[in-house]
């Protein structure tokens, strides 16, 4: 019996619904498996801009700072497009993470044997993937800025890692591939970039540690026509922060929906970031019919990596392929002959099941 103290960024669009999904799941695990889960708000990103003229107010910050993990719903809405860089509710997202050091971004994409019909792709094969996604540097957060240059306004973010950020993101990449299916793919654009040379060096010297795991280098344009080619060869990814970005939205795609796809954000501490990697998705806010899966398997991954709650993750990533395995499906797993269930109808399927 434990009892655990969960800071809960609901966020905008549909934040709210899929985070309210996710806290009704712990809630069921609470009284299965005899823990207290303790819920408490902090406002951010859009909502809080709202509330407060800026998306990460520091006591909001401080929340997640004092609990022992967090987990976020989506920050983002097009009302917020024409606010200044600062203000913008993404700065939150990208504030929280950085405040917290949370340098690894996990974004496992597995298809669920439920879904193959729902999977684009013809032939998918076995498709069990893990990106490692670094979080916390790169293009994201080196310097940027506006200058006048030779073809008029000219805007410019720089790309740069150091050897330090590499090799950490590195060794979480090789101790997860040791649990899984001892191979690491590392993704750069090593035939242009500076950045990706150093990368490259990096991770290979990092390898040297973990002789029973595979590595190969994969440029980026090439990774991300392997992975529509054949996912299914794919155990570990590790990229950096931008490629690491758009490389996960294509993972979900190929397990079927973005709506599925949950993630962790960490690092050596036990408090970090649970979150789903789609967006905010304001064309379907408010209508309950967004996918909760996506949040409900990030509150597992919180069970799994932050509380060390192995049985219980398990139950709620059971409980889920069950629901698919009994036909539930959410509008953007619309299959022939299923019909489509609310949010809200979906949580309650899973809860059953736990
Ligand atoms: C994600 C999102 C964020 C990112 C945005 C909202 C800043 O796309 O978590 O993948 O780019 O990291
Ligand atoms: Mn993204």
């Amino acid at each position: 019996m434990g009892t655990y103290n969960i800071a809960v960024i609901k966020g905008d669009g549909i934040g709210p619904e899929v985070t309210g999904a996710a806290m009704d799941v712990l809630t069921k695990v609470g009284e299965r498996f005899s823990h207290k889960f303790n819920f408490t708000e902090s406002i951010c990103g859009g909502a809080a801009y709202d509330k407060y003229g800026e998306p990460l107010p520091q006591e909001s910050l401080d929340v997640c700072l004092k609990s022992d993990s967090v987990l976020l719903g989506a920050v983002g809405g097009p009302q917020y497009d024409s606010l200044p860089y600062e203000k913008r509710p993404e700065r939150a997202l990208l504030g929280v993470r950085k405040a917290m050091g949370l340098y690894a971004n996990l974004r496992p994409a597995r298809l669920f044997p439920a879904l193959e019909k729902v999977c684009p792709l013809k032939n998918p094969g076995k498709i069990d993937l893990l990106v490692v996604r670094e979080l916390i540097g790169g293009i994201y957060f080196g310097e940027k800025g506006m200058r006048r240059g030779k073809y008029g306004a000219e805007g410019y973010d720089v790309m740069a890692y150091g050897e330090l950020e590499v090799e950490r993101i590195s060794r979480v990449a090789f101790e997860l591939a040791q649990k899984r299916r001892h191979k690491v793919s590392s993704i750069d654009k090593a035939n242009v970039l500076k950045t990706s040379g150093l990368w490259r060096k990096c991770v290979h010297d990092v390898h040297s540690d973990y002789p029973d795991v595979e590595l190969e280098d994969v440029l980026v344009d090439n990774a991300a026509m392997q992975l529509v080619r054949d996912p299914a060869q794919f155990d570990v990814i590790v990229t950096g922060n931008l490629f690491g970005d758009i490389l996960s939205d294509l993972s979900a795609m190929c397990v079927g929906s973005i709506g599925i796809l949950p993630s962790a954000s960490i690092n050596e501490t036990t408090r970090g970031l649970y979150e789903p990697i789609h967006g905010s998705a304001p064309t379907i806010a408010g209508k309950n019919i967004a996918n909760p899966l996506a949040t409900i398997l990030s509150a597992a991954m919180m069970l799994r990596y932050a509380f060390d709650l192995s049985e219980e993750a398990d139950a709620v990533e059971n409980a889920v392929e069950k629901t698919l395995a009994q036909g539930a499906r959410t509008a953007d797993l619309k299959e022939e002959g299923l019909p489509v269930l609310s949010t809200t109808a979906m949580t309650e399927q899973v809860i059953k099941n736990i």
